[in-house]
């Protein structure tokens, strides 16, 4: 079973890892959409603080990661999935019901957030440290 997910995954931190191993567990391929520094602009409205090459670098030396390929549109998550055949696609809670429209594709799963970390929490951390 092929599993697909998305995100930004700027300054990787325990609830990335968390979720891609979570992914990895619920199939036997996990393949990850890394969202462009573009598309990250377009979502965020700011530039992710590591650029999109050292982004999927560090996702695709993950041992949970079988494959890594880059996010350039939201709106084209239903192409992504069938280009990579996925069985299945995995989102963070966050997203929950925004991608049930794709369930007709493959099976849609929502999996909880890790509490009390992200990374724009970690942007406002750091900026106060002195
Ligand atoms: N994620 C998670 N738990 C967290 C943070 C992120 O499970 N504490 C998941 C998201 O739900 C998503 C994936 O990790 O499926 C990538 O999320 P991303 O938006 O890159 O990370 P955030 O830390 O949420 O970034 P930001 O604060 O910029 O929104």
């Amino acid at each position: 079973m092929k599993i697909i997910t998305f995100g930004t995954f700027d300054m990787f931190h325990i609830g990335h890892l968390n979720i891609l191993e979570r992914a990895k567990e619920q199939g036997d391929r996990l393949i990850v959409g890394v969202s462009s520094d573009a598309l990250n602009f377009s979502k965020k409205s700011r530039n992710p603080i590591c650029d999109e090459d050292a982004r999927m670098r560090i996702v695709s030396a993950l041992k949970c990661v079988d494959e890594v390929f880059l996010e350039e549109s939201l709106a084209l998550k239903a192409e992504y999935i069938q280009r990579h055949q996925a069985d299945c696609l995995i989102m963070g809670d966050d997203w929950a019901g925004k991608f049930d429209h794709l369930a007709d594709l493959c099976k849609v799963i929502y999996l909880p957030r890790t509490p009390a970390i992200s990374t724009t929490q970690l942007i406002e951390v750091v900026k106060e440290i002195k």
